[in-house]
């Protein structure tokens, strides 16, 4: 699996990423299965964020690293910050919200360091578009946490290409990605303009959902044979389909099996000729050709 970086400042992480969302019920034994194939498959960028399992992935994860010190430098550890939602965990919480505000940034970070045990992650995601963002507490906590090391790299989660813009402004630091969802099932990225800003500022999009989440059952079609012309699971050729995008999209896998980990990894080396590229685009645009 090669790296590639994100933006041209950094960081550079693998081109498929292990996501943990849905990790939040597993035991540490399935976690640490899943980190080994993982790296094994050369897959060494992992996506979390705060709140994943009502706050508890963080510290699942970090508890395989806190077995074997020397995991920590063979990957790349990824999260987020800014949502809030009511939970045992976070008593004072009693509504779903959004809180970006400088305290919460820094305060929020302090703890996934704690829970994942480590002392930097190598990307901090704001997570969602906050509409309370306060622009100038978003940059002074950036500035913070870069200049006290805990934070190497930054970028936002689900931003229209308006909101990205924005506070690409203000800040001193190169937004470095939008996590978006972007599949063979969310075609919008393709065509809205948010795949255009990123390559604009260099920067690469991060594809959340990259399998629609599980819901598209794509054994179910018959991609017009692709799957035995290229050798290929039909979950295969959907992430060959994202990495073949010149924006540099970089696959996050949602899996809780890790023989679904070394089957994801494969599709780097699927290559897909431009028409049947263009094939799957008809596809899951209902069967109408571009125009
Ligand atoms: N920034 C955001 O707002 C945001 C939002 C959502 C997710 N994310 C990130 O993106 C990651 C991936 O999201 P996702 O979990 O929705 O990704 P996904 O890979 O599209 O979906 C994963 C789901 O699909 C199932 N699946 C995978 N391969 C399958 C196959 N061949 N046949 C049938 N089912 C299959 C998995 O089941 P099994 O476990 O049984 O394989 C799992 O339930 C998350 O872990 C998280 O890190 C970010």
């Amino acid at each position: 699996m090669i790296t590639q970086p994100l933006h041209p400042k950094g960081p550079s992480f693998s081109r498929i990423i292990t996501g943990v969302w849905r990790w939040n019920s597993l035991s540490s034994e399935t976690v640490e299965r899943l980190i080994q194939t993982s790296l094994t498959e050369g897959i060494t960028t992992f996506d979390h964020a705060d709140i994943y399992g009502d706050h508890t992935c963080e510290e699942i994860f970090g508890s395989v690293l806190k077995k074997d010190i020397a995991l920590r430098k063979k990957m790349q550890l990824v999260s987020k910050c800014g949502i809030k939602f009511p939970s045992a965990r976070r008593p004072n919480t009693w509504i779903k919200h959004y809180d970006t505000s400088e305290d919460h940034i820094v305060w929020s970070v302090d703890n996934s360091l704690k829970m994942l045990g480590t002392d930097h992650l190598d990307l901090l995601l704001i997570h969602r578009p906050d509409p309370l963002l306060n622009l100038h507490e978003v940059s002074e906590a950036f500035v913070k946490l870069k200049a006290a090391g805990k934070i190497l790299h930054f970028g936002v989660s689900n931003f229209t290409t308006s909101q990205f813009e924005m506070l690409q402004q203000f800040l001193p630091v190169p937004l470095v990605t939008n996590q978006i969802e972007i599949s063979l099932s969310r075609i919008d990225p393709l065509f809205n303009g948010d795949l255009d800003l990123l390559m604009k500022h260099q920067a690469s999009a991060m594809a959340w959902s990259p399998l629609g989440g599980g819901k598209l059952r794509y054994e179910d079609r018959d991609w017009f044979g692709k799957a035995s012309k290229y050798n290929a699971t039909y979950s295969q050729l959907a992430l060959a389909w994202l990495l073949k995008h010149p924006g540099n999209i970089f696959p996050i896998l949602g899996t809780t099996k890790p023989e679904r980990i070394t089957e994801a990894a494969k599709s780097i080396n699927i290559d897909l000729d431009k028409q049947d590229w263009f094939e799957m685009l008809k596809w899951a645009m209902g069967g109408k050709e571009v125009a």
